[in-house]
């Protein structure tokens, strides 16, 4: 089956060549992309097709070079947490926006809802940290991978799960200091405890990667979940993202046990405009 065939159109789980989704391997770039308005109708143009390639996605990434002065009018940062900044809903397709980290901002450990997740720095460095997903959470299809690869790989799958039964931590109750507030990005967490019994197993760390300025990164949940963090204690860093298709929730996991919560996800600005927060009273339970 032909690499090109994996498309993004599709959420992952809906892929049928879902093995080619873990692929990722050096592309080839060969045109330039001199602003970022330039990217998004290029964007607009690709998601305009019924299919979709994931690389064509990361080429037209990776082709546009950071220019500060396209960007700029989104990059609003926050002293506390990253911050997500709307640029362009893709017409439903995708949407993309830009992150602001301050110096040691970090998101939680989540998944992609089944999304499509693509990454450039625009400024600063940014660290990817990848885990492998907690083995009572895995969804469909890691399972389905995993059946796929146990031929060549039964043995390793044995150990890592030999290796983590052997870990036991105790059940996390402590209640999260933020608890009831509404967020909107996935930084660093506390979650909250329920009473209920959960089988913890700290979280397996299976990647690290440092982006630099124009590096380019992909992810969806076959592949593991990850955290982003700024190791900068005097720099802050931009990032592009990209998601496809969109999501408005996703799920963020406690490192120490593995448990899952689901959380909203929103923006801090649209358009380059900075959003007034409701704060809801029911909303689902954002914490960072
Ligand atoms: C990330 O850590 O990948 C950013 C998550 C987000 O979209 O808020």
């Amino acid at each position: 089956m032909e690499v090109e065939s994996a498309n993004c159109k599709y959420r992952v789980s809906q892929c049928e060549d879902i093995e080619l989704l873990s692929v990722e391997r050096p592309l080839k770039i060969d045109l330039e992309i001199n602003a970022l308005e330039i990217l998004v109708q290029e964007l607009h143009k690709v998601f305009s097709n019924d299919h979709v390639n994931i690389q064509d996605v990361q080429k037209l990434m990776a082709a546009y070079k950071s220019e500060p002065k396209d960007w700029k009018k989104y990059a609003k940062f926050d002293r506390f947490r990253y911050t997500r900044n709307l640029v362009d809903a893709g017409n439903g397709a995708f949407n993309i926006m830009i992150l602001c980290w301050g110096p040691g901002h970090a998101s939680a450990i989540h998944d992609h809802a089944d999304s499509h997740c693509f990454m450039k720095v625009l400024s600063g460095s940014l660290e990817e940290v990848r885990y492998q997903w907690p083995s009572n959470e895995e969804p469909e299809i890691v399972r389905k991978l995993k059946r796929k690869n146990s031929c060549c790989f039964g043995n390793l799958e044995k150990s890592i799960e030999d290796k983590l039964s052997e870990i036991n931590i105790s059940c996390q109750n402590e209640t999260c200091p933020n608890f009831g507030a509404k967020i909107d990005s996935l930084d660093n967490c506390e979650q909250n405890g329920d009473e209920e019994h959960y089988e913890a197993h700290k979280m397996e760390e299976i990647g690290r990667t440092k982006l630099d300025v124009n590096d380019v990164c992909y992810i969806n949940d076959a592949l593991g979940l990850h955290r982003m963090e700024n190791p900068s204690h005097v720099d802050g860093a931009v990032s592009l993202h990209l998601y496809c298709p969109p999501f408005d929730s996703c799920r963020m996991f406690d490192v120490r046990t593995g448990k899952a919560t689901q959380i909203k996800v929103t923006f801090w600005s649209m358009y380059g405009k900075k959003v007034n927060r409701v704060i809801e009273a029911n909303s689902v339970v954002d914490c960072q």
